[in-house]
Formats: structure tokens, C-alpha cells, sequence
């Protein structure tokens, strides 16, 4: 798989460590768990936008952008790390925040992920829960032309089929890792939510013919099957754009919702659980959003047995931490 052949800026820090978890292994008595500390690409404390903003700033450059213009969560790590990449290139960044967790405090709009991207100068715009995002989006792109900008739009999450190369980079890292280590990987388990990290994940893996299942855990989409179908649709495309013969086996797509709980940026008592076992037994922050409910599944999945004892388990950290300051009263009450 070819990567170079698509415009791309170098700022992660790649490749990201992929480390055991002896603790959580023993805690939970097998299979064997690792983490890719994927928690640690670098920008603006990192996280799982960053390998994707490497593609995506590296067209906008290419395409003479001025302006990022991108959507996300009030709490959006992804609004954090393209505010951060849009300082690095000289770029300014309008960010719509979709106000869609309901009954947070005053200080979930200004702490955590939003305290940076005001640091970074982003301009944060704050819409109800509700609003067609896309359509507010294409209007603030519409806007910037009309006043002699140059616009770049990037998707809630980064997840267009530029955005997934980053992931099918990562599939290859990983692979160049196992095959270092002798590691047999069996699976790799996520967090799952606008889909472009298990797309290049898949198209990686499935076009490099590795054999290894990739399960995703619904942060939001409480549908498993419209999240598997989100999620064949750009690996396909991603993997059609890289030229995998023969395309994507949607039996080869997995997502689980059964940890979603109440919705989108609503930890539940396995998500709380998740973040208090990762920190006190292997000193690892997992985030309440997306990771923590990754976790959450996977240590309930390896309780009800669903994987062997001998197998390894690769688990990705995607980060967010950051969004711990944003639900500190359940560690303060
Ligand atoms: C910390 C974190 N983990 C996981 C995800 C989910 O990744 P994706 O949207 O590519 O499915 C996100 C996306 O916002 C995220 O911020």
C-alpha cells in the first residue's frame, strides 16, 4: 500500500508505542491485552485525529486552503487537535460545536478540549442539539468564499476517505510491529463513533490480508448494524482510493452497541469502571467519551468469555483525557 502517494504533513509522533498490560491481563485473567498508545501521536496532547490530520492538512495545503472549517461535540477532540494543526500551518480554524450532550454544567462548554481550542484561537461557534451540522457547515463554508477566503472543510471526526488514510497508515505501523515482536495480533478493539478510524483500520488490515479482526465499540450509534454499515461504506471507498483488489468483505466489519448506555457523552457505570481500573492498575488515563466505553466493552467481553485465553487482544487508545476536566465531579463528589 502506497501512501505516499497522497499529500500528507509529517507532526505526528509516529509510530506511537504498542505495550503490554500486565496488570489488566492478570486483573482479568486472559487473553493477553496490549495497548497502541495511540493517546500519544503528540498534537496538542494527542489523540486519533492527529494521524488523520496529516492527510487532511496535507490536501488542504496542497489545495491553497486558508480557512479549516470542521464540526464536532461541545467536548470534541477532534475540534482540539485540528485547531491545534491549523496553528502549526498558518491556518485559522472555524469550529461549529454541536451542543448534543444534554444536562452537562457550565463548566463542560468551557474546560477540557474547549479551554484549548480558545488557547489555539479557534473561533468556537455553539449550535442546539438538533441542528443539521452539515448544512451549518456548507453555509459557514459558503460564507468565507463569499468574503475572498479559501475554505477547507473537514468532517465531524475527520472521517472522509482522506482522513482514514491516516488509519490505514496505522494498520501498517501495527503490522511492522507484531511482525518486530513475533506478536500474533487476534484482534484490535475501539471505540468506534464517526467511523474513519475502523474504516482505515479495516482497509488497512484487510488489504495487507492480516487476518486480524478489527471490533468496534459504538460510542453513539446505538444500531450495531448501521454502524457496520457506516463503517464498510468509507472502508470500501477508502480501500477502492488505494486500489485493494478485490474491495472490503463486509463480514469483516464488526461493531458492538451494547456499551453505548444512554447516548453519546453519557458514561455508564462500565465506562466509569473502565477509567478507574485502567488508571489505578496500569496508570493510564482513559477518557469518559469514546475510549473508556471502548474499554468498557472490551473488559466485559473478556468477562462473559467471548474471546480464548491464549489469544492477544491489541487494544487502540484513541485519547481524549482531556475531557476528564469536563466530568471531574464523578471522581470529586
Ligand atoms: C478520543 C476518541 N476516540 C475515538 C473516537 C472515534 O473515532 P472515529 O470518529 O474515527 O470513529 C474519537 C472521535 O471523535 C475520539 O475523539
Amino acid at each position: 500500500m502506497h501512501l505516499a502517494r497522497f499529500p500528507r504533513q509529517h507532526f505526528a509522533h509516529l509510530p506511537t508505542p504498542l505495550e503490554p498490560m500486565p496488570n489488566l491481563t492478570k486483573l482479568l485473567g486472559g487473553p493477553t491485552l496490549y495497548i497502541k498508545r495511540d493517546d500519544c501521536t503528540g498534537l496538542a496532547t494527542g489523540g486519533n485525529k492527529t494521524r488523520k490530520l496529516e492527510f487532511l492538512i496535507g490536501d488542504a495545503v496542497a489545495n491553497g486552503a486558508d480557512t479549516l472549517v470542521t464540526t464536532g461535540a461541545v467536548q470534541s477532540n477532534h475540534v482540539r487537535q485540528t485547531a491545534a494543526a491549523a496553528c502549526r500551518f498558518g491556518l485559522a480554524c472555524e469550529a461549529l460545536l454541536d451542543r448534543r450532550v444534554p444536562d452537562r454544567d457550565a463548566r463542560y462548554e468551557t474546560t477540557g478540549n474547549v479551554l484549548f481550542g480558545r488557547m489555539f484561537g479557534a473561533t468556537l461557534d455553539y449550535l442546539p442539539a438538533g441542528t443539521d451540522m452539515d448544512a451549518a457547515c456548507a453555509e459557514r463554508v459558503e460564507a468565507i468564499r463569499s468574503r475572498g477566503g479559501k475554505p477547507y472543510y473537514i468532517p465531524g471526526g475527520g472521517s472522509n476517505t482522506i482522513g482514514a488514510l491516516g488509519y490505514v497508515n496505522a494498520a501498517l505501523e501495527l503490522l511492522q510491529q507484531a511482525n518486530d515482536q513475533s506478536l500474533r495480533i487476534d484482534y484490535v478493539v475501539h471505540g468506534t463513533g464517526s467511523a474513519g478510524t475502523q474504516s482505515g483500520l479495516v482497509a488497512g488490515l484487510e488489504g495487507a490480508n492480516s487476518g486480524i479482526d478489527v471490533l468496534g465499540m459504538c460510542v453513539r450509534q446505538k444500531d450495531a448494524k448501521l454502524q457496520e454499515a457506516a463503517v464498510h461504506r468509507l472502508a470500501s471507498a477508502t480501500a477502492e482510493k488505494l486500489g485493494v483488489k478485490g474491495g472490503i468483505d463486509a463480514g469483516r466489519v464488526m461493531a458492538n452497541a451494547d456499551y453505548v448506555g444512554d447516548g453519546y457523552g453519557l458514561p455508564t457505570e462500565g465506562t466509569i469502571e473502565a477509567i478507574d481500573l485502567l488508571a489505578r492498575h496500569e496508570g493510564i488515563l482513559l477518557d469518559p467519551v469514546y475510549s473508556a466505553k471502548g474499554m468498557a466493552g472490551l473488559i466485559d467481553q473478556v468477562r462473559k468469555g467471548h474471546f480464548s485465553k491464549t489469544d492477544n487482544i491489541v487494544f487502540l487508545h484513541t485519547g481524549g483525557a482531556l475531557a476528564l476536566f469536563a466530568y471531574e465531579e464523578r471522581w470529586t463528589r
